[in-house]
């Protein structure tokens, strides 16, 4: 098996960091029942107020490394550990939860970004950086005052859709972790793997959007279900 043929795809979502102490999105309490995504992840709310969206991120920044990989995270790197290629993780998070458990940096695609990146509006010079993001920093490569966090915001265009799509049509088995499957492109891979001839398993505290289109469904917290389909997945009983 090479890296370009996974035989496993793993969709992952809020749901998987949210034992770390990371917070969804949709559930009661979750990050959009509190600020309203128009205003802090679309390109309008950041030309509208710059500096309230870069002091959210900052927050998220600051909250990301202060949260630790739990044993959902360690068993997906486990798992891509033991089948060298074999399991690609796609990710809608932004944290790093995935690369501290363990897993191979180059098997996990982050299709919203990353907030330990940075971005310049201007040039779309992108670097490693998870210092705090003001008006007031320059671009290290052209200049300009314009830095935002390397994430995808609503309007624009998830990153490495191609090598997703690729994958997704090659797999035997798409797994979906911790997502409520409310946000496309991602909340269609399902459908797309499943026309593509693959099992599809959904492993989530409770039935997802797209919940019907699932060959399997287990329902509890990440951390003891995604440990014991791994412990299946390699044989372990
Ligand atoms: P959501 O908040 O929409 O969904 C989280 C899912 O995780 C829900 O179905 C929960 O039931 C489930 N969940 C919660 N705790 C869990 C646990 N301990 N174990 C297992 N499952 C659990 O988050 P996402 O689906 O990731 O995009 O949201 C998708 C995208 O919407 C995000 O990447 C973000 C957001 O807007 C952007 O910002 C572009």
């Amino acid at each position: 098996m090479t890296q370009d043929e996974p035989s496993i795809v793993i969709l992952t979502g809020a749901g998987i960091s949210a034992e770390s102490g990371l917070g969804t999105f949709r559930d009661a309490g979750g990050l959009w029942t509190q600020v309203r995504l128009e205003d802090v992840a679309t390109p309008e709310g950041f030309a509208r107020d710059p500096e309230r969206v870069l002091a959210f991120y900052n927050a998220r920044r600051e909250n990301c490394r202060a949260a630790q990989p739990n044993p959902a995270h360690r068993a997906l790197a486990r798992l891509q550990r033991a089948r060298p290629g074999a399991a690609l993780i796609v990710t809608q998070n932004v944290d790093d939860l995935h690369e501290r458990a363990g897993s191979p940096p180059d098997e996990v695609l982050h299709m919203h970004g990353r907030l330990d990146r940075t971005l310049c509006n201007f040039c779309r010079h992108a670097f490693d950086d998870d210092a705090p993001l003001s008006t007031a920093r320059g671009c290290p490569a052209c200049g300009v005052q314009a830095l935002r966090p390397d994430v995808v915001w609503f309007g624009e265009v998830p990153y490495h859709l191609e090598r997703i799509f690729a994958a997704l049509e090659r797999c035997d088995l798409f797994v979906s972790i911790g997502t409520s499957g409310e946000v496309h492109p991602a909340a269609g891979f399902v459908a797309h793997a499943r026309a593509a001839g693959a099992r599809t398993l959904e492993l989530n505290l409770e039935p997802s959007a797209g919940a019907r289109l699932f060959d399997k469904a287990v329902h509890g917290p990440a951390s003891r279900i995604v440990p014991q389909w791994v412990a299946e997945t390699l044989g372990e009983g």
